[in-house]
């Protein structure tokens, strides 16, 4: 039979814990650095962010996912049992060995499935789906979690005002399922690109097999995001208008005709100009980096559930994600809710 792929439910969790740009202005006067809640709102659109107490078992990264997971598959009329496989796509895992999904396989009991993670970056979510819809495809499993999330907030350097405003913990998942292909609640289009000439961009240059965490590049932070941000900002505009314009052209799709737009949330001023360049008006834009800040592969999950839950996706409509990440990755996917 000719199949198929639909997202049938999504789920999303934070942490408690809000952080304003109030708080880690004050947190940055304690190494004798300066920022300001305006510079912060001004140069990303970003207010608070949620932060993940790391001794508290359940706002772990896989506890986060675990409890998206189980909205999602609720709100899919799903159970743990049914799941076939898990795709968990995350750059700050709970741990190296074993995966962030065999972690999540275990907390929701999902014991029939199989499971990996994926590092995409923040393009992550957008890989885990066009993988789960490629997997529907070949007729090799039926019903997918995917899930997106991240405790960025541990990969940080709190000493680096260029980066640590930017970023949050959370957590966002959705159940991608087998239907007809004639079906019209489906995966409409995707498309996917990575280069990693661009690798140096945004980069954790030790703690993997390459570079050892010393104490010497301990004390240098190297253990820890670096970022070019005025040359990110610059690509990011330019990769997520290229993978938004040619998923909607492999459909023949005018960008006026989409009813969503669910980009990453790494910067209003980068969204703003993406949407303008693509065609889009901003209240057809989701938005939910002022509350969440840059949660990376949890960005569009977490935003997508937002909208779908609020009622401004309503069933029919459709939706396009669009992503960019460290690799650097990109990525975008058309569907009908
Ligand atoms: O998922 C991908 C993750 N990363 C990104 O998407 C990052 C993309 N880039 C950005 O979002 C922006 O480049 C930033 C928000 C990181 C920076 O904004 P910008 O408008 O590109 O600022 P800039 O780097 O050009 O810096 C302008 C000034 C500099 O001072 P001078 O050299 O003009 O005196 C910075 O030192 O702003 C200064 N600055 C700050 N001032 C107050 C940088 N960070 C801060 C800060 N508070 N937090």
């Amino acid at each position: 039979m000719e199949s198929a792929a639909r997202i049938t439910g999504t789920g999303s969790a934070f942490p408690e814990r809000r952080m304003t740009n109030d708080d880690i202005a004050q947190e940055l006067t304690r190494f004798g650095l300066k920022t300001d809640n305006q510079w912060i709102i001004d140069r990303t659109g970003i207010i608070e962010r949620r932060i993940s107490n790391i001794q508290n078992p359940a706002e772990t990264n896989s506890s986060l996912g675990a409890r998206a997971a189980e909205i999602a598959l609720e709100r899919a009329g799903r159970k743990p049992e049914d799941i076939d496989q898990i795709i968990y796509a995350t750059c700050s895992p709970d741990t190296l060995l074993p995966s962030t999904a065999c972690w999540l396989q275990k907390k929701i009991g999902a014991r029939r499935a199989w499971a990996m993670d994926i590092n995409a970056a923040c393009s992550g979510f957008i890989y885990g789906v066009v993988t789960a819809e490629q997997f529907i495809l070949s007729g090799y499993s039926r019903t997918i979690l995917v899930v997106g999330a991240e405790v960025l907030s541990q990969l940080v350097n709190w000493h680096d005002r260029t980066i640590c405003i930017l970023f949050g913990d959370g957590a966002g998942a959705a159940v991608v399922e087998q239907v007809p292909a004639g079906y019209s609640q489906r995966i409409l289009s995707s498309y996917l690109s990575s280069d990693g000439n661009l690798s140096n961009l945004l980069h954790i240059p030790a703690g993997g097999s390459n570079l050892e965490v010393t104490p010497e590049r301990y004390a240098q932070n190297l253990h820890k995001m670096q970022m070019n941000g005025r040359e990110l900002f610059k690509v990011a505009v330019r990769t997520l208008s290229e993978c938004a314009l040619r998923t909607l052209e492999k459909l023949h799709m005018p960008a006026i005709k989409l009813d969503w737009f669910v980009p990453h949330q790494a910067n209003l001023r980068i969204i703003e100009a993406v949407a303008s360049r693509v065609g889009l008006p901003m209240d057809k834009v989701i938005i939910n980096l002022d509350r969440y800040g840059n949660t990376s592969a949890a960005t569009i999950p977490t935003a997508l559930d937002e909208a779908i839950r609020d009622g401004r996706i309503r069933k029919g409509q459709t939706v396009l994600m669009d992503a960019f990440g460290s690799g650097l990755t990109a990525g975008a996917l058309l569907f009908r809710w």
